[in-house]
């Protein structure tokens, strides 16, 4: 540095000689292409870097502490002894002779299922879950970028998973970082949620034809792609993660061509209820039988992709910082929800009620807000403002910022794949606590729902 700029700010003095020595070509087209490769394989290095040998992500092991301490409420030594009596049990590993002993979560959930069959009653071993009904699909949304919508989404999923749930995981934004979480693998479009919404309009077109058929008319054609979708179910889609229970659909970059082909087929067949595309798909392959919950990661952004996750949820969710900005524009995208879907309703209506047929209302069992990366000493005052305005929208847990987030590499994500001793106790203890509270206000609305439900479906047996 010169010495004649000491003491300025670093904006004064700059020589345009030295920078323009500096700065390179300019840039074309091709430099983007240069730019990314060289992010793939940076990124590739990162991934190689402590996976398993097959080249995937591996989960880590959970120890007798953090199983009785976090996921199956005993005493480590009534633990000990059970595992003593049932040889057949999953016994754990020791790093050192008579060390601690660390199971996978795969025994874990063998280890819940007995004592759920054999221990007492009143533990709740195992999560509610009301028989017969189905999954619950919960989405995470908000218009504005970086609220915390994927890190809340995956945070849940895992406790959701680690808690006894089978879950899926669907990932509607092309950035793909749900997908990165769960070390999915997506080779293109195919292998996304995509092929759900163009079987769904395939299946449209292919009804509409029938009918023009009778009716004498022309059909309009089914091109190659759309014939193809007409034979993928959501089970081609779904891929196993390093979570026993928890599962897939990925996404990477091409699932963004979703948001310029559904208007094209909307433009080609206006009755196609486009925003029905998930919910009908999912239910139609049985998806909602074979999981408890399913979490859908919506991109920052209200398009087709995400108006189709938000009409597919039971459950919203929407993530926002206690911040001015935040608040305000979070406010602005529940703006937007309710003229997106009330226009949807209107379009829709406008023909149920010259047909006298019933009217159609979008639904959801719950909508809450998610205070999310709270700073206690900084945002108490605008967070108890949101409180007093939001009401019961707005969840009572804040989620508290934590430096386990964000810091980790891209083999561990998030607290619940962190491995405690990696930390002081302390701040481990303090940033699973915020995230086992996040999922417990959230549990406290799944569960109230499903009751809400049940006592619904045994009034409605009741009375037959
Ligand atoms: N509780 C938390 N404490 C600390 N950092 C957090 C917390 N929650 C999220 N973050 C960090 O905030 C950033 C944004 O989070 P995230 O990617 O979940 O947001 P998003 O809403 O999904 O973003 P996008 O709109 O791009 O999809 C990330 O760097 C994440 O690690
Ligand atoms: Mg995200």
């Amino acid at each position: 540095m010169a010495k004649d700029t000491a003491g300025l700010p670093p904006y004064f003095n700059i020589d345009p000689d030295v920078a323009l020595a500096e700065i390179g070509t300019p840039t074309g087209t091709a430099g983007f292409a240069a730019i990314a490769a060289a992010c793939t394989q940076g990124r590739a290095d990162l991934a190689s870097r402590g996976l398993n040998e097959a080249g995937r992500k591996q989960l880590r092991l959970f120890s007798t502490w953090e199983i009785t301490r976090y996921l199956i409420p005993v005493a480590q030594a009534h633990f000990r002894r059970v595992l003593k009596q049932n040889p057949d049990l999953p016994q754990g590993t020791s790093e050192t002779a008579g060390g601690a002993k660390w199971f996978t979560l795969d025994e874990v959930l063998k280890l819940r299922a007995h004592f759920a069959a054999q221990g007492s009653k009143a533990k709740n071993y195992r999560p509610y879950r009301p028989e017969g009904l189905p999954a619950k699909l919960v989405a995470v949304a908000n218009f504005k970028g970086g609220v915390g919508k994927t890190s809340t989404a995956a945070h849940l999923a895992m406790s959701a998973a680690l808690d006894g749930y089978k879950v899926l995981v669907i990932d509607l934004d092309s950035q793909g970082s749900m997908t990165s979480i769960f070390g999915g693998t997506v080779e293109d479009e195919w292998q996304t949620a995509f092929p759900l919404l163009a079987r769904h309009y395939g299946e449209h077109l292919r009804a509409d034809n029938q009918r023009r058929l009778d009716r004498g008319e022309a059909p309009q054609p089914l091109d190659e792609a759309l014939t193809e979708a007409l034979d993928i179910r959501a089970q081609d889609l779904i891929q196993t993660t390093h979570w026993p229970n928890i599962d897939l659909i990925g996404a990477q970059l091409n699932l963004y061509w979703a948001e310029f082909q559904v208007p094209v087929w909307r433009m080609a067949a206006r009755g196609w209820k486009l925003w029905d595309a998930l919910t009908d798909r999912l239910e139609e392959d049985g998806v909602l039988d074979d999981y408890d919950l399913v979490f859908i990661d919506t991109p920052p952004a209200l398009g087709y992709l995400t108006i189709n996750g938000l009409a597919a949820a039971d459950i919203l969710l929407v993530p926002l910082g206690a911040s001015f900005l935040e608040f305000d524009s979070t406010g602005r995208f529940f703006d937007m929800l309710h003229s997106t879907f009330a226009s949807i309703e209107d379009g829709e209506n406008v023909a149920a009620r010259a047909l006298g047929r019933p009217e159609m209302g979008f639904e959801w069992d719950a909508v809450r807000a998610v205070i999310t990366r709270y700073d206690a000493a900084q945002q108490g005052e605008l967070s108890a403002l949101m409180q007093a305005y939001l009401g019961q929208t707005l969840s009572p847990h804040r989620q508290d910022f934590t430096a386990l987030i964000g810091q980790a590499g891209e083999q561990v994500s998030g607290i619940y794949e962190a491995d405690y001793r990696d930390f002081n106790r302390e701040t481990y203890a303090r940033g699973r606590e915020t995230f086992d509270a996040t999922y417990a206000a959230f549990k406290r609305l799944l569960l109230g729902i499903w009751r809400r439900e049940e006592l619904a479906a045994q009034q409605a047996e009741a009375a037959q």
